[in-house]
């Protein structure tokens, strides 16, 4: 499985090639566009979702509802490109238009110092419309496609958001529980706890301040054996940590008990292996996360996905203007405070994405039906 994407924030669209997926699978584009809606919505997210309602076209590989095992081409058009045309677009620009949205005032935390000096860019606007997470729209859009192949081999992704700038849910959740996540304004399942994170995002906002925050994602119904121990690149928990990193903003990836593996004994760390002639093999802990040696062990498989503050802050950081090299305040482009919820659905797509690859690496597979009968004789 190959995915590409491409799109500016602020450009036409946003597209993305799915390469790999089998003949005879059905799209349920109704699907793609929910999760797409999941992906803008979340308390503290800024006026750009407001403009945008994301709908993903699809314009090849998919005939009469069905995937043809030809290459899948993905298309959401972005509104807001009308007000941005004359300096977005492919032909020749408004000079005006460019010298006012050209952005100097480089932010910290964001792509645009290093990215200006690297692409030798005259307009930090070049590299901040490819690093902003509008892109994960598109991968959003064909994780949508890669959760319905596996969901095909009876595999589900699901996730909720554990933490927001501090503000810490403890409680340990059913697979059943967290699908509720969706449901609610931040993607929390304690009520109280989201009180309590609104009333942070709120204050954070009033403040010209922004948050991060922790999610959880879970799989269900893996069997064992995806991914492998026989080569560094092909282990599970390296392709999971390489995903979900590539999403914007993410600086940690755990799995299963994560760095509390450094500070508890062995006796308390590895999950013990029980048989039984009726479920097989099977632990009573999985503080594993569902994956020994690289490769699923059978158990669900348990992220745990941190993401920094948004970087824009409307009160402005401290920074350089690399046109005059002097001290000033950074530029405040219209932002999220807070998009934990949406890393939730991103860091869904991506995982659905690495194990989809997974399967067909171990599977490979013509048509979904050969992907499901050699699915269905795995132990
Ligand atoms: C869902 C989501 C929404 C984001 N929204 C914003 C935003 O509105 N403003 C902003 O400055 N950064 C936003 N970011 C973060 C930046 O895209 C990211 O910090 C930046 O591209 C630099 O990359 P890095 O943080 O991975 O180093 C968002 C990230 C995600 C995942």
């Amino acid at each position: 499985m190959k995915l590409t994407t491409a799109g500016e924030s602020h450009g036409k669209a946003l597209v993305a090639i799915v390469e790999g997926l089998p003949a005879h699978l059905r799209i349920d584009e109704e699907q793609i566009n929910t999760e797409l809606a999941l992906r803008q919505s979340g308390y503290g997210r800024g006026g750009r979702q407001k403009i945008e309602r994301d709908k993903a076209e699809i314009l090849t590989g998919v005939r009469n509802g069905e995937t043809l095992g030809s290459p899948v081409t993905l298309c959401i058009y972005n509104k807001d490109f009308a007000n941005w045309e004359s300096c977005m677009g492919s032909g020749v620009c408004d000079e005006g238009v460019m010298a006012q949205k050209r952005l100097t005032k480089v932010r910290p935390g964001h792509a645009d110092l290093t990215g200006v000096l690297k692409f030798d860019q005259i307009d930090a606007r070049n590299v901040l419309e490819r690093a902003s997470a509008r892109e994960t729209a598109i991968r959003v859009a064909a994780g949508s496609l890669y959760k319905q192949y596996l969901a095909q081999l009876g595999v589900e992704i699901g996730g909720y958001v554990k933490e927001i700038c501090g503000i810490v849910d403890e409680n340990t959740y059913t697979f059943e529980q967290i699908r509720l996540s969706k449901t609610t304004q931040t993607g929390m399942l304690d009520s109280q706890t989201e009180t309590r994170a609104i009333e942070k995002i709120s204050a954070l906002k009033t403040e010209g301040d922004t948050a991060g925050g922790v999610v959880e994602i879970r799989v269900k119904g893996l069997k064992s054996g995806f991914g492998s121990v026989m080569t560094y690149a092909e282990k599970l928990d390296a392709q999971l940590a390489q995903g979900l990193m590539s999403i914007q903003a993410v600086k940690g990836v755990s799995v299963g008990a994560g760095f509390a593996v450094g500070k508890k004994s062995g006796k308390d760390i590895h999950d013990e292996i029980f048989y039984d002639e009726k479920k097989g093999y099977y632990r009573t802990t999985n503080r594993a996360g569902g994956i020994e040696g690289g490769m699923s062990n059978g158990e669900e498989i348990i992220l745990s996905v941190a993401m920094k503050p948004i970087p824009t802050l409307m009160k402005g950081l401290q920074t350089v203007d690399y046109t005059t090299k002097q001290q000033t305040v950074a530029a405040a482009e219209r932002s999220d405070v807070c998009a934990v919820f949406a890393l939730e659905i991103i860091a869904e797509a991506v995982v659905a994405q690495v194990l989809a690859s997974a399967v067909k690496a171990r599977l490979g597979g013509d048509t979904i039906e050969q992907v499901q009968a050699r699915y269905n004789e795995l132990p």
